[in-house]
């Protein structure tokens, strides 16, 4: 009987090879032994090259045919179990613009190499452009700096505030952002908020009281908790991008950029760094986009959201339905009542960050995924731009979700704060109505 159904079901496969083979267009590559500059060269360059090269974030070079032959083990363990490249959100929650991802082929593929011995080829095969990650941002009209270098003292990780002029005397709309990392090898993100003009005095006093260039600041820009509106973050290997067409977040003359940076020390050693932010301005644009963090307020609150010693996966949920609050909000950018686009979503915890959850609750009934980070990383948080804009009318509910896990030895008690030590759960999007 065994046997029996051992045939039988080779039998079926080979009738579905056979039905597969006809149907296909494009009919499966013929098992040649893969090659470095065929298969791996070119996927290499696209994937991991924003970020392993010399200099750059990553600890080694993937470059060259030597450089990925001798790290060939890692590579193949690594990308299997989808650690590199970094990219935390779960396939099955919606799709992104950007997405640095490998196809389960393309796992395959590396796979494969790694097993077959890693034989290198003719370079003959290397496609002569290279592939490079789409996006970017298409035009730098402004390009602001850290007013003075400042070289990390804290390792392996330091996050730094800086004060930066906005220049602009009328009214700008920003409608793409860059980060440029002074010294890509220590600059891990780079994050900048808005400092609107009441607000600048409360950010020069920070700057004021820290004797070095700028301030220490950690899960955000300072005091201001969640009014705090952002322009726009980078992460290693990311060229940068422009925001959706017809929109751009505004700014005022008289305001302030606050730039985060995170250094890292982990592959290099500390050194002076002056990192830039490009962005694109209009005059005027069609809508005006905000990108602001939004969480439970009461989670602010002295213990609300208590994150107790000793246990493995807290969880907080939130949902609320702020199409009819949009204005208090939004402090007046947006109207109450209107259906609001969002573009992209990200998510912010600390460090026992677990997993993290961000969806609408369609008042249809049913779920619409924005992003799922199974495995938080705080090193690799980032902004998600959707493939396709998400629209929320009144009615359906923004619920945030985050999980952390207090239960390693001599934990504490942990609160909400901005420290290292505390914990938040925000999401940020990028909207207009
Ligand atoms: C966005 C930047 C970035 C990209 C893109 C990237 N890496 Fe990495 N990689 C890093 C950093 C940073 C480290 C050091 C460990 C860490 O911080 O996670 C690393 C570590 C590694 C390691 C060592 C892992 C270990 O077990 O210590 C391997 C292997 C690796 N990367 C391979 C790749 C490959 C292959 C790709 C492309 C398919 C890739 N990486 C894409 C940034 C990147």
């Amino acid at each position: 009987m065994r046997r029996l159904l051992g045939l039988g079901t080779g039998l079926i496969a080979i009738l579905l090879i056979a039905c597969g083979d006809a149907a296909e267009e494009t009919p499966l590559p013929p098992p040649v032994p893969s090659t470095y500059h065929r298969d791996i060269a070119p996927l290499v360059q696209e994937k991991c090259g924003g970020c392993h090269v010399e200099g750059g974030i990553a600890p080694f070079p993937l470059q060259n045919y030597e450089q990925v032959f001798a790290m060939r083990g890692a590579i193949k363990a690594s990308v299997k179990a989808r650690i590199m490249p970094p990219w935390m959100p779960a396939r099955d929650c919606t799709e992104y613009q950007q997405d640095r991802s490998l196809s389960d082929e393309q796992i395959a593929l590396i796979s494969r190499w790694v097993e077959e011995g890693g034989a290198e080829g003719d370079p003959v095969d290397e496609p002569t452009v290279p592939r490079v990650s789409q996006g970017g941002l298409s035009r730098a009209d402004l390009t602001l700096a850290m007013p003075e270098a400042y070289s990390p003292t804290q390792s392996p990780d330091e996050y730094r505030c800086f004060v930066l002029d906005w220049p602009e005397t009328a009214t700008r709309y920003i409608s793409g952002f860059r980060g440029n990392p002074g010294r890509p090898s220590i600059v891990h993100h780079v994050i900048a908020f808005l400092a609107k003009p009441d607000e600048v005095a409360t950010y020069q006093a920070l700057d004021d009281a820290d004797p070095k260039p700028g301030y220490t600041c950690f899960g955000g820009p300072g005091l201001l908790g969640n009014t705090v509106s952002w322009i726009g973050s980078w992460v290693p290997g990311s060229g940068g991008m422009d925001y959706p067409d017809g929109t751009g977040i505004q700014v005022e003359p008289g305001s302030k950029i606050v730039l985060q940076v995170h250094y890292n020390l982990s592959s290099a050693n500390a050194a002076a760094d002056t990192t830039s932010v490009s962005v694109r301005l209009e005059s005027s644009v069609q809508k005006v986009a905000i990108m602001q963090p939004w969480t439970n307020p009461s989670w602010r609150q002295s213990d609300a959201m208590l994150i107790p010693a000793g246990q493995a996966d807290v969880r907080y949920r939130f949902s609320f339905d702020l199409v009819p609050l949009l204005s208090n909000v939004t402090r007046g950018v947006f109207v109450n009542g209107v259906p609001i686009t969002v573009y992209s979503a990200g998510l912010h915890m600390h460090t026992l960050g677990s997993w993290g959850r961000m969806e609408i609750e369609r008042k249809t009934g049913g779920t619409d995924c924005m992003l799922d980070i199974p495995r938080w990383d705080f090193h690799w948080q980032g902004s998600y731009a959707f493939a396709q804009p998400k629209v929320l009318t009144a009615g359906d509910r923004m619920a945030i979700e985050c999980h952390w896990d207090n239960s390693l030895p001599m934990a504490q008690d942990v609160m909400w704060g901005e420290g290292t030590e505390d914990e938040m759960c925000l999401g940020t999007f990028y909207m207009t109505q």
